[in-house]
């Protein structure tokens, strides 16, 4: 009994600290965006699952093929401007960094959900050297 309650108190302390990691960082993050947010860890998972075979794990990209979103001033710009191309995908000549691409990206848009989209932006926009605020579903829900 005695064991079940000590178990029962390091379970409450661990979930109340990661609660308290979790809501600083949201604190941090509203701050900056002023909005609510999507979380970056769940973009995290997002992200592996949907963008890492082509922009790769370290979002360096392939050089001339896929563009590489570590680093680029187009992912850190203007937020709707990234959402119409997550959820439109692009079609056409981008340059990063000196390097030009003219690739194609599908649309994203009925493939993942406004919440995933709202994340795994969210995660590109802070990830690696980035350091651009995260985006809300409302965000991703007003780009049709
Ligand atoms: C099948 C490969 C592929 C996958 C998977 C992919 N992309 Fe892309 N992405 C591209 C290509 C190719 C381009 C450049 C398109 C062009 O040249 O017009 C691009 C462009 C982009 C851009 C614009 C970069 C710029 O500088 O304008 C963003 C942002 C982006 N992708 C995010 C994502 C996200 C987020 C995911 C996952 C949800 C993802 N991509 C999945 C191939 C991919």
């Amino acid at each position: 009994m005695k064991y079940a309650i000590a178990a029962f108190l390091i379970i409450g302390a661990l979930a109340g600290c990661a609660k308290g990691a979790q809501s600083s960082a949201a604190a941090s993050a509203s701050a900056a965006a002023a909005n609510n947010p999507a979380s970056a860890s769940d973009g995290g998972a997002v992200y592996v699952a949907n963008c890492s075979s082509c922009h790769q794990t370290n979002g360096q990209g392939v050089p001339g093929a896929f563009p590489p979103l570590a680093g680029n001033p187009v992912v850190a710009g203007n937020p709707i401007a990234v959402i119409a191309i997550v959820k439109n995908g692009i079609d056409g000549r981008v340059e990063v960094n000196g390097q030009a691409y003219s690739g194609i990206m599908p649309r994203w848009k009925g493939v993942l959900s406004d919440e995933q989209i709202a994340s795994v932006i969210t995660y590109i926009r802070s990830s690696w050297k980035n350091h651009a605020p995260g985006v809300s579903v409302a965000q991703v829900q007003s780009v049709k």
